[in-house]
């Protein structure tokens, strides 16, 4: 059976820790009450002079090392990013002539936090269809230049990193064995960046009404994001005929502790099952789940054969599942 395989991994996050108590002194909030209605005790804050393509280029020199693969040999590079270094053209492209991978077309996705497993889905179906052999899947941001630092119910939240994969098209069994995407446009306000695309072109008066950084009606999301992230897990599960019990490792989002721990009683997996590292990053949106996985993996938490489940949620909404044999 062909599958696409991931056979290398890597991540990058920036030096600067800004923690809880670092932000006590910019808004009205205390370290306390960050940590304890969202489990977020630091996060990573990328230099003024980085951009989300040199956080990307970091961790996919890191996954192509990984995985001993040069970047000639990469066919494909798909990026989940909503904080590219421009809006346009896409920073994978960029990415790709850091890289000087020559023979790699490169593109991204914007799917918000769930841009990593929608760009995984996309690279692990051209590599299926023969449309390549091997593919680079990024996720990277640098969320604390779209966070209003005077907003107290946003910038507690996020940070800043990247973290990619290195997938190869495989006769085996292991490997990602299916994906699960979702989209429900009619959420669009309660998580979305209002300024300054075509809508919104930037303005004077746009920059005075704070249209170009994000904006989120948190208890809202919470909600959707819960019930969400449970089913189209359950979805994965049982397109598979797997159990709960089969799976070895969740590596859910990391939007905050709360969350992933009502998806975990939800969908009633063990502490041990779930991967958790949001109190160290915060929510880096599309680069969470690709920094989880390298972690996980370096840290001895994923073992060949192990069944490893994906699932993020995020802006647009946008929601999915992937289901891997690892
Ligand atoms: N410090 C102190 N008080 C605060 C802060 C703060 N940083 N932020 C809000 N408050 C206050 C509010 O003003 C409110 O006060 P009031 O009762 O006097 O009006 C009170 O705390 C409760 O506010 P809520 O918004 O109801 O607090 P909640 O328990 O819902 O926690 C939070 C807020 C942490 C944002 C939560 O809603 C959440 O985690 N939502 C999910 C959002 C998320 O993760 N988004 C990420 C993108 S999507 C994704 O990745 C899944």
């Amino acid at each position: 059976m062909k599958r696409a395989r991931i056979i290398g991994t890597g991540s990058y996050l920036p030096e600067t820790i800004r923690a809880n108590s670092d932000i006590e002194k910019m808004v009205d909030t205390t370290s306390d009450w960050i940590f304890a209605r969202t489990g977020i005790e630091e996060r990573r804050i990328a230099a003024d002079d980085e951009l989300t393509s040199d956080l990307a280029t970091k961790a996919a020199e890191r996954a192509l090392e990984a995985a001993g693969v040069t970047p000639e040999e990469i066919d494909l590079i798909v990026m989940g990013t909503i904080t590219g270094d421009y809006p346009w053209p896409a920073t994978a492209c960029i990415v790709q002539n850091n890289l000087a991978a020559k023979n790699a077309y490169a593109y991204d996705v914007s799917a918000a936090c769930s841009g990593f497993v929608y760009a995984l889905s996309s690279a692990s179906d051209f590599l299926q269809a023969g449309r390549g052999k091997k593919a680079l899947v990024i996720g990277a941001e640098i969320l604390s230049r779209i966070i209003d630092w005077t907003d107290r119910n946003t910038c507690i939240l996020f940070g800043d990193g990247a973290g990619a994969v290195v997938l190869e098209a495989q006769d085996t069994e292991r490997g990602i064995i299916s994906s699960h995407m979702r989209s429900d446009g009619s959420y669009l306000d309660l998580l979305y960046q209002p300024g300054f695309g075509a809508k919104h072109p930037a303005s004077q008066q746009g920059l005075d009404e704070r249209l170009s950084f994000l904006k989120m009606q948190g208890n809202e999301v919470f909600k959707v994001a819960v019930r969400s992230l449970t089913e189209v897990s359950q979805e994965a599960l049982a397109a598979n005929d797997c159990t709960v019990e089969d799976v070895s490792l969740f590596i859910p989002h990391q939007a905050n502790r709360r969350i992933l721990e009502a998806t975990a009683k939800r969908l009633k997996l063990t502490d041990e099952q779930c991967f958790i590292n949001v109190h160290r990053y915060g929510n880096t949106s599309g680069a969470t789940i690709p920094v989880a996985i390298d972690e996980a993996f370096r840290g001895g938490q994923l073992k060949e054969g192990d069944l490893l489940l994906l699932a993020a949620f995020g802006g647009g909404f946008t929601w999915g599942s992937t289901l891997i044999r690892w």
